[in-house]
């Protein structure tokens, strides 16, 4: 009861604010991936009725993290519920342990691993203006996502680098400067793949 055929699976890593779902919308457009947003899933969980959902409140508001066994569960329901066998996992792995989770649980290995660096001033600017009304974009919210991304997510990228699977992208510029770093990590990923 596996995902068939074999999936594709990118992560998009990087702090709070640094263009994640921005670029991610451009990657869906141009290259056809399905988009799985690890804080979409887990908002659109907390406003079901579903048994994780108070529990999700309160460590989002916090600028926590979930365990990772309500993430991953959540990740895997969507890619096995897809036709489209090719999944950027945006915000996710979070943390080491979110990572073992996914490999043990999924039994697979991202294909690759993109990293928005992006530095920690432009990401409170950018979250600050943002305006959507999300329970986190306040500043102490901010502060504590920002110190939970450098001591668990760092780790994570530091892994992915080790095993020469990290794309680190300069996210600083406009939307479209930052998408041509972008475009040609998965030119190449599809000219490999023909
Ligand atoms: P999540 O929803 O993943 O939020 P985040 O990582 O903090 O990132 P954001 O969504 O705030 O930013 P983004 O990088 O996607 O940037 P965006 O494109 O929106 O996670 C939220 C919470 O959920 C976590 O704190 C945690 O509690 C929980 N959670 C999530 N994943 C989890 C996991 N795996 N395990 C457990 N818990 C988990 O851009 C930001 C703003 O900037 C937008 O307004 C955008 O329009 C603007 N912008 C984008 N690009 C540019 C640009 N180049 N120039 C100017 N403005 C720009």
């Amino acid at each position: 009861d596996g995902i068939c055929p074999k999936p594709l699976i990118t992560f998009v890593l990087g702090g709070p604010g640094s263009g994640k779902g921005t670029q991610c919308a451009k990657i869906v457009e141009t290259f056809g991936f399905k988009h799985l947003s690890a804080g979409d899933l887990l908002r659109r969980e907390m406003v079901s009725d579903s048994e994780y959902g108070s529990m999700i409140m309160n460590t989002i508001r916090e600028g926590k993290i979930v365990p990772s066994g309500v993430t991953v569960k959540l990740i895997l329901r969507e890619m096995k519920s897809s036709d489209n066998h090719k999944f950027l996992i945006d915000g996710f792995p979070r943390s080491q342990e979110n990572r073992i989770a996914f490999e043990q649980i999924i039994g697979a290995e991202p294909d690759m691993v993109l990293f928005f660096d992006c530095p920690e001033e432009e990401m409170v600017k950018r979250v600050l203006s943002r305006n959507q009304g999300r329970i986190d974009d306040n500043i102490d919210t901010i502060k504590n996502r920002l110190k939970v991304f450098e001591s668990l997510n760092l780790p994570v990228i530091d892994y992915y680098a080790k095993k020469g699977k990290l794309y680190r992208i300069n996210a600083v510029g406009t939307v479209d400067e930052i998408f041509e770093h972008v475009r040609p990590v998965f030119e190449a990923c599809e000219h490999e793949a023909r």
